[in-house]
């Protein structure tokens, strides 16, 4: 199946099935997927280098690029913050990441992603150490099938250890969803396009490795009781996302950057 047909599907997921023993519902998820089942991860570190650190990270069809530069003196001198140093995230999705083109250049929802991208990350790293100083993370989405924010943040955590920048933890980012009622976690973009019943409710999240939340943004409707349930789901999803992320650090020692 090519891509354009792939996207164009109609997944009408009425499908609530009974499950073998008849006492509970299942969703039948467009690519076969069980509830709490991520799409296939993988991760490598060093792809650009030129960079400080820098680190690839796909989930399914969904593909970011992270490149860090710094720290370093801030340029102008006026941004400078002398009592800690400045996280500056730049996320863009390329005009050729989804199948019909987006303008080049950043939009509201660049910058939205953006600044949530630094929010998720600041809290692992010790910027007072960097008075007037910047680090760059520039993300680059080279392939889109929702997720690209949590994508981001991944391959951005990552390429931040890789450069050496101090951090108290990585951060690994998820997102659980609800289609109609149910809840499963790592929505692609057919899932996010769901209309039945209640539709589609999207949650992204990100966990330092002790389970921190760093950043929780919710599009959509989902009850209280719900919605403690996806973050778990999440919080669990993203110990299997952490390893990946971890070995892919480990298989780079020894590496030049
Ligand atoms: O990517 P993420 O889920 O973090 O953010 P979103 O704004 O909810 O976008 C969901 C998905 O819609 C993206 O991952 C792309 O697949 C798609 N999209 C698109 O096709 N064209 C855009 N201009 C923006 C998003």
């Amino acid at each position: 199946m090519t891509k354009k047909e792939k996207s164009s599907s109609n997944f009408d997921g009425a499908i609530l099935k009974k499950s073998p023993n008849q006492t509970s519902s299942i969703f039948e998820r467009p690519d076969g997927r069980k509830n709490t089942e991520l799409r296939p991860v993988w991760a490598k570190v060093g792809v650009v280098p030129n960079a400080d650190g820098s680190a690839i990270y796909a989930s399914g069809d969904t593909i970011a690029i992270a490149a860090v530069y710094g720290p370093k003196q801030m340029h102008p001198q006026h941004s400078q913050n002398p009592e800690k140093g400045t996280l500056r995230c730049t996320y863009l999705m390329n005009s050729f990441s989804v199948n019909e083109r987006i303008k080049p250049g950043p939009n509201r929802r660049s910058m939205e992603i953006s600044k949530i991208t630094e929010w998720a990350l600041e809290p692992v790293l010790m910027l007072k150490d960097f008075p007037s100083q910047v680090i760059d993370v520039h993300i680059n989405i080279i392939q889109a099938d929702a997720g690209t924010r949590c994508a981001g943040i991944n391959a951005a955590s990552m390429a931040l250890a890789h450069a050496g920048v101090p951090m108290k933890s990585l951060v690994t980012s998820v997102s659980a969803g609800k289609l109609d009622k149910t809840l499963v976690i790592d929505l692609n973009k057919e899932e996010e396009d769901f209309e039945k019943g209640e539709g589609p409710t999207d949650i992204p999240l990100s966990f330092t490795a002790d389970g921190k939340l760093t950043h929780i943004q919710l599009d959509g409707k989902i009850s209280p009781a719900q919605l403690k349930e996806a973050v778990e789901m999440a919080k669990e999803s993203c110990k299997e996302i952490l390893k990946v992320q971890i070995e892919a650090l480990k298989n780079s020692v020894g590496d030049e950057k």
